[in-house]
């Protein structure tokens, strides 16, 4: 047997993931907040997406201080997304299905209604004292250190039972758990089996470069690039706060808890410079299988720099370790927004062409946009502590859009947050049929990458990047294929830097290409992008 092969790679290597978040997909239940429920009934559509892995952010019991990533019980459902049943039922549906399911998993704070929590400030001598992190007020009474929260002011909130402060990386209401402590790492790994013996497929770690502090507690230095448009976060670089050396050994106990099992799958939420995001696959791959690559979430639109990043982080990856590529979540700007409607096809087309995991966020496959919210309606608590600096993430986190019926098929009920204005137009319903609509440019492209080795487990080789242009080949023993994108808004033309005699278009952005040959010379119109088998 040939060792570059498909079936000598593992599923998560060859899938797409698909990223849903829940509270969004589909509501069955009419209190206008999406649920387990809701999600059984649209697999068949994810199915016939093309795509077989789903992540689902977090569905456990919380007080949603912070929409599901402040977890008061890390083995339960919050009923709000339904009951322990449905979760079975929906394990069980996705499997049927031949699909996974990734789930979240919350590992670096709790809530603060959680019972480990509660017990934990009763006193300085309770049992679970040390499974947070407090210390004593400075001298002057104040926080113990200049360490802030990513949601604004310091990190250290002060609890008068006991006069000592506990650290947040997050809001007040997310305490950091304290993983240098031996018993956290069990009682955490312990979680992870639970789910794990289900037969969940794998888990995203929430914020994975984070899980260790500096055991001195040094002040952070501050950031020499920080302007006043930044978050108040960046005000210091975060040398003691994240991604300590230590980390690295909780990120191989975890895999190997994951090992423990057959073919399951760990992937870290890790944003960090190329060179440290490679660290988290660990010393001889024995840390995360997919440290999330987020450097088409970060970067400029712009061929350059998108090209010198790719070959970068190809450069820097470990022998063996596999790339992904993210286009979006539910921390950032759809890519729609970010980029336009007609830039979003060539991002779907580098996204899917390029080698690695890709992963899609719910929506993005309709070419959904960032939806305003008026200050009214604002429920994410970001945007509550830093108004106005362009943080709030609801608009990303807006309803799916089903269909044209009233709140795009969503709900009956109110949604938690308002639709986009055109939902009408832009629904999964309207673009299913439609051959030139983004949902069939997707489905086409997934079928593409989906069929073909070359796109699917093949090399990557730059070809060039020249103005707007960006131009790369994937390859297997048996096929080449070009890809060539045009990130501009106005034509351009390769000639003498075409690296084939001839070529077949496979799928482009623009309709009637398919089919037509290439050669001496490629004008590509404006945002056009094409994929190509080389033939000659
Ligand atoms: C990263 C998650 O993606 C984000 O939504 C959340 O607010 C923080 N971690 C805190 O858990």
């Amino acid at each position: 047997m040939k060792e570059r092969e498909p079936e000598n790679y593992k599923w998560w290597q060859k899938e797409i993931v698909y990223q849903i978040y829940p509270r969004s997909y589909k509501d069955n239940s009419g209190d206008g907040i999406g649920d387990l429920p809701g999600i059984i009934e649209k697999l068949d559509y994810i199915k016939d997406l093309g795509i077989k892995v789903i992540w689902i952010s977090p569905i456990y019991p919380s007080p949603m201080a912070d929409f599901g990533y402040d977890v008061s019980d890390y083995t339960g459902i919050h009923p709000m997304f339904g009951t322990m049943e449905d979760f079975d039922r929906l394990l069980d549906e996705i499997h049927k299905r031949n699909m996974k399911l990734i789930l979240d998993f919350v590992p670096n704070h709790s809530s603060n209604m959680h019972e480990w929590f509660q017990e934990s400030r009763k006193s300085k001598d309770s049992p679970k004292r040390d499974c947070y992190i407090w210390k004593d007020p400075a001298p002057d009474g104040g926080p113990p250190n200049n360490w802030l929260s990513v949601f604004g002011g310091s990190g250290w909130e002060y609890d008068e039972e006991t006069n000592q402060y506990y650290y947040h990386a997050f809001l007040k209401e997310q305490p950091d758990l304290n993983w240098r402590n031996p018993e956290v790492q069990e009682a955490m790994f312990h979680v992870m089996r639970f789910w794990l013996e289900k037969g969940v497929d794998g888990f995203r770690v929430d914020v994975m470069w984070h899980l260790i502090k500096d055991d001195q507690f040094r002040d952070n230095p501050p950031n020499p690039d920080y302007t006043k448009d930044y978050s108040p976060y960046d005000k210091h670089l975060q040398a003691f706060t994240t991604d300590q050396p230590e980390v690295h050994d909780i990120v191989e106990k975890m895999r190997s808890v994951i090992d423990e099992y057959d073919e399951r799958l760990l992937i870290g939420e890790i944003y960090l410079p190329v060179e440290q995001l490679v660290e988290y696959y660990g010393k001889d791959n024995r840390g995360a299988h997919l440290p999330f690559n987020f450097q088409l979430v970060v970067l400029p639109w712009d061929a350059r720099k998108i090209e010198a990043a790719i070959n970068k982080y190809e450069g820097a990856l470990p022998p063996e370790g596999w790339p992904n590529w993210v286009l979006g979540n539910h921390d950032n700007s759809r890519i729609a927004t970010r980029v336009g409607a007609k830039q979003a096809r060539i991002a779907a087309m580098l996204l899917l062409t390029l080698r690695g995991t890709p992963t899609i966020y719910y929506g993005d496959e309709i070419g959904m946009e960032d939806v305003s919210i008026a200050p009214d309606q604002v429920q994410d608590p970001q945007e509550k502590n830093i108004p106005g600096k362009g943080l709030n993430r609801d608009p990303e986190r807006t309803p799916m859009q089903w269909n044209a019926s009233e709140n795009a098929g969503f709900t009956n009920g109110n949604p938690w947050l308002p639709l986009m204005g055109n939902f009408k137009e832009l629904n999964v319903e309207k673009q299913w049929d439609s051959e030139e609509s983004m949902l069939s440019f997707y489905r086409k492209l997934i079928a593409l990458r989906q069929k073909e080795p070359a796109l699917q487990i093949g090399n990557y080789r730059p070809v060039l990047s020249k103005g707007n242009l960006l131009a790369y080949i994937r390859s297997s023993e048996e096929k080449k294929i070009f890809i060539t994108l045009n990130l501009g808004n106005s034509g351009a033309v390769m000639d003498s830097e075409i690296p084939f005699s001839k070529a077949v278009i496979l799928a482009s952005t623009h309709a009637g290409r398919e089919g037509k040959s290439l050669n001496k010379t490629i004008d590509l119109q404006a945002n056009e992008g094409l994929v190509a088998e080389i033939t000659e």
